[in-house]
């Protein structure tokens, strides 16, 4: 995607050949800055801290993240400790460990000196593959948003999003974001609706961000508003990403996901979740149950980051002093409330056999 007018991936090995660069999202959207990062410890700090976030741009860093381990000690031990390192930063997206044990089938079977090369070339094909996989997703759902355009007559297509499914939330293109900027490139008037998404208001600070430097029409609304706005007939079709989705196509994504899906419902508004295969977990079902929920600091319910008149960015109190505060990052939301998962092959039914017509090899 484009900012300022030069061509940017979310993260990218830098001129010496070894050490990777990512845009810290923590400093967006007042200051767009690169961070440099040069080992396996400076990956999992960029994923802890959300320097990096996303499920498939964690995976990314991840599998960077190995290569830099490698490179200073190739031997099976460092290889399982930058392992399990990088797997603990988060736990919730499945895309950190698909890309992790990718990373470690393509290096592990090999001569000690062949390994670097050999990760620092199947990181490059993870990269790569997560561009063409949301390409492929931005084509499929943009099926969706054609056909909703010309039911419209043309009409406004309004879309509803929560949290960041964008390009900075992968390598490029974005999985929810994609349909829409394909869609938006085509001609199709639309518009769309970013939840701000509290605490870390990834949809007010990156989604915003991001759609305005595509020149998409959009709004950022509270997290509240989304029901209301259903119930008047201003949403078209809500469109969200996820960071792990069961076999039987529950979806895990960031917090407030579910209420969304509860609304649309009540509201007969088509709910769609993007995905690419690499975040479906094939060996759980129930996402309630199975799926493990992040929790994270009081700190991000209690203050927010915000930028001042004088133009000085600085962190606020919000609540009362010394009110406890708990901070569940992700909810799910069952498949009965999911209208179709849209992934590079194709959208189907959130269900088991919906997922398996199109990915017949898992069954
Ligand atoms: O906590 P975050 O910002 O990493 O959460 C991100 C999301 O919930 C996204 O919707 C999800 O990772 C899908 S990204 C294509």
């Amino acid at each position: 995607m484009k900012i300022h007018g030069r061509h940017y991936r979310t993260i990218w090995v830098n001129d010496d050949g070894w050490s990777v660069q990512v845009i810290d999202q923590t400093k967006l959207p007042f200051a767009f800055e690169t961070k440099r990062l040069a080992s396996d410890d400076d990956a999992a700090d960029a994923i802890k801290t959300m320097v990096v976030r996303g499920a498939p741009l964690i995976g990314a860093t991840a599998a960077y993240g190995l290569c830099m381990a490698l490179r200073q000690d190739a031997s099976d031990e460092a290889l399982d400790a930058a392992y399990r390192k990088l797997h603990a930063t988060r736990p919730t997206a499945i895309n950190l460990k698909w890309a992790l044990d990718e990373m470690s089938a393509a290096v592990r079977n090999r001569p000690r000196q062949e390994r670097v090369a050999a990760a620092y070339a199947r990181a490059a094909e993870l990269c790569d593959q997560d561009v063409a996989t949301n390409e492929a997703i931005g084509r499929q759902g943009l099926k969706i948003i054609e056909e909703i355009a010309a039911r419209k007559k043309g009409s406004q297509v309004n879309i509803l999003t929560h949290c960041n499914a964008g390009w900075l939330a992968c390598v490029d293109w974005g999985t929810a974001l994609a349909p829409i900027y394909m869609a938006h490139d085509k001609g199709i008037k639309l518009h769309v609706w970013a939840d701000e998404t509290r605490p870390r208001n990834q949809g007010g600070s990156l989604t915003a961000y991001e759609l305005g430097a595509h020149g998409v029409p959009h709004a950022v609304i509270a997290d509240n508003a989304g029901g209301h706005l259903m119930q008047h007939g201003r949403v078209d079709m809500c469109i969200v990403g996820t960071d792990r989705t069961t076999a039987n196509g529950d979806v895990a994504n960031k917090i407030g996901t579910y209420l969304k899906a509860l609304a649309a419902k009540d509201n007969d508004v088509p709910f769609y979740v993007a995905l690419p295969s690499s975040t479906i977990d094939w060996t759980i079902e129930d996402g309630l149950k199975e799926i493990p929920i992040e929790e994270r600091s009081p700190r991000e319910i209690t203050h927010v980051m915000g930028r001042t008149a004088e133009g000085k960015v600085v962190d606020v109190e919000l609540t009362a002093p010394g009110s406890p505060a708990a901070n569940p990052a992700f909810d799910v939301t069952p498949a009965r409330l999911v209208t179709g998962l849209i992934t590079e092959r194709g959208t189907v039914p959130a269900s088991r056999q919906g997922l398996l017509k199109l990915f017949p090899e898992r069954a």
